[in-house]
């Protein structure tokens, strides 16, 4: 816990500076990234920045003691019955300080962003309604064991 809220402090201190300085990061991050259901992809990437890079990191590689990778792995969810809710209740997602409808744009954009090639052809983006129910049942101690129970069932 201790080292989540580090994780957050320094989050945002340096997604402020990111912000400041850069425009779209060197990998690619960026309002010109194509995804579906963002209706503001330099919103998206700027929530993102602000909200999640401390812990997945700009690219989305995450690390050990932080975050799991989105990169390269993120779609899987959306093949395994009960991963879309997941994503939706997930604590950093659920409790991301947003309105519902940018948590959602955020939301689509990561999955386009940081993992089109697993994506499901049938998947439809979050809605703003669909996340304001998830996020009213977020995920809290038990989220590591579901996340364990979900990438058991997408195991070949
Ligand atoms: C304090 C660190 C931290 C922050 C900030 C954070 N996350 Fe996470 N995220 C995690 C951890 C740890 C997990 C794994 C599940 C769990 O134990 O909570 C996770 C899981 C996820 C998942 C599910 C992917 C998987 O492989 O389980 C998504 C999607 C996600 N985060 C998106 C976000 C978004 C979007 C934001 C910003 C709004 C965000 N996270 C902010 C730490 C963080």
């Amino acid at each position: 816990m201790i080292r989540r809220v580090v994780a957050l402090v320094l989050s945002l201190t340096a997604a402020a500076a990111s912000v400041r300085a850069s425009g779209p990061d060197p990998y690619g991050a960026g309002p010109d990234t194509p995804a579906h259901g963002v209706a503001d992809a330099e919103r998206a990437w700027r929530n993102y920045a602000l909200n999640c890079q401390g812990c997945h990191r700009p690219d989305g590689t995450g690390g050990a003691d932080t975050a799991p990778a989105l990169a390269g792995h993120l779609g899987v969810f959306t093949h395994i019955d009960g991963g879309r809710s997941y994503l939706g209740r997930v604590p950093g997602v659920a409790t991301a300080p947003l309105p519902d409808d940018q948590l959602a744009e955020l939301l689509n954009w990561v999955l386009w962003r940081f993992d089109p090639g697993h994506m499901s052809p049938e998947f439809l983006p979050y809605t703003a309604g669909e996340i304001a129910t998830l996020r009213r049942a977020p995920l809290r101690t038990e989220a590591d064991a579901t996340r364990a129970a979900l990438l058991a069932k997408a195991a070949p």
